[in-house]
């Protein structure tokens, strides 16, 4: 069933956002078990959907049982963005995200991502002929501004309401600062003060207790979560709990990650296929064994393995030796 991102939105929404290299679909589907309202795939190059480049479109392919879903674009070229959101509607995501944020070299090294934030009037023709191109709802996730000395978010997000971008989303961390310091929740606080259209704070939420804080400092209209989703996917599930009635299950037992770790395994090896899946999966063990004291031993074993039946068997048999 579609979701009505509208409707969504009423309700202060907890999202999994865009990680490149995390969000694919055994992550997006083991954080759907927590009961997320939105999650974000990977984000693409909007020339690579266009050249139907084959790694590209692996990376957007969703599942009915993940729904709603969002596919993000970058890119720096309106018509292309446009053509890209198009095929990308074909996918039938239920929201198009551009993204205004990314500070990696890769991206706003070739004049997308945040290197838009210097260009505000180009900012405005891509919001423009992306909505006008689709039918989906489009969002826009941001930063602050290129560094501290141009800091530009109140002029962008009024970009956005004006070009018909139904929400945005902001880090608030400039370019230049990536991922230092603390993201300076006071600018969510000042945008939503602003504008019209919702607004979903990000950055910096690793608890239950930061994602109320979230709420209550910046009355934003959702909140965005994603290193701690892959540090602990049971966030989710946490600050739903925690909303609700006041508490929630802090340490998560033992037989709980390790059951979630072989669910991640068997996903990885049937969407990812082995050589990538088990690589995927090198990145993860220790999110889900963090503070086991032999998990240091494990990991040698697991690394030294290619075989994935004997890896499962290595991660079913894991015993947590701490008292
Ligand atoms: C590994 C990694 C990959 C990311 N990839 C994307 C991306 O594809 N698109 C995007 O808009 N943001 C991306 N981000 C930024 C996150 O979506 C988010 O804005 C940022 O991590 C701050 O939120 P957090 O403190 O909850 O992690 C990425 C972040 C990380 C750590």
């Amino acid at each position: 069933m579609i979701t009505d991102i509208s409707t969504l939105l009423l309700n202060k929404p907890i999202i999994l956002a865009p990680m490149d290299g995390y969000t694919n679909i055994p992550f997006r589907l083991i954080i759907k078990e927590m009961n997320p309202d939105l999650m974000f795939t990977e984000f693409v190059n909007s020339d690579a959907v266009i050249n139907e480049n084959k790694k590209t479109l692996s990376k957007i392919r969703i599942l009915n049982e993940e729904r709603p879903v969002a596919i993000q674009i970058f890119g720096h070229r309106p018509e292309n963005m446009a053509i890209a959101a198009k095929i990308i509607e074909e996918i039938g995501p239920e929201l198009i995200d551009i993204n205004f944020g990314c500070p990696a070299p890769k991206v706003s090294g070739h004049g997308s991502g945040s290197a838009l934030l210097k260009d505000l009037p180009l900012v405005s023709k891509i919001c423009e002929s992306v909505v006008n191109a689709v039918k989906t709802p489009v969002s826009a996730k941001t930063r602050l501004g290129w560094d501290n000395s141009n800091i530009n978010i109140l002029q962008t997000a009024k970009i956005f309401e004006e070009s018909g971008i139904k929400f945005m989303t902001l880090h608030p961390r400039t370019k230049v600062q990536k991922f230092n310091g603390k993201s300076d929740w006071n600018y969510i606080k000042k945008v939503k003060e602003q504008i019209s259209i919702p607004l979903i704070g990000n950055g910096d939420i690793c608890s239950p207790e930061d994602a109320l804080n979230m709420f209550l400092q910046t009355n934003c209209d959702g909140i965005m979560i994603g290193r701690e989703a892959v540090k602990n996917p049971w966030i989710f599930k946490q600050i739903k709990d925690f909303l609700r009635t006041g508490s929630y299950t802090k340490e998560i037992p033992f037989d709980e990650r390790k059951r979630l770790c072989l669910k991640h395994f068997d996903l990885s090896m049937e969407y990812l296929g082995e050589v990538k899946g088990l690589l995927e999966m090198r990145k993860l063990y220790q999110n889900y064994f963090k503070a086991i004291p032999n998990l240091k031993s494990f990991k040698q074993k697991v690394f030294c393995c290619s075989n994935p039946p004997e890896i499962r068997d290595l991660i079913l048999n894991f015993e947590d030796n701490s008292e």
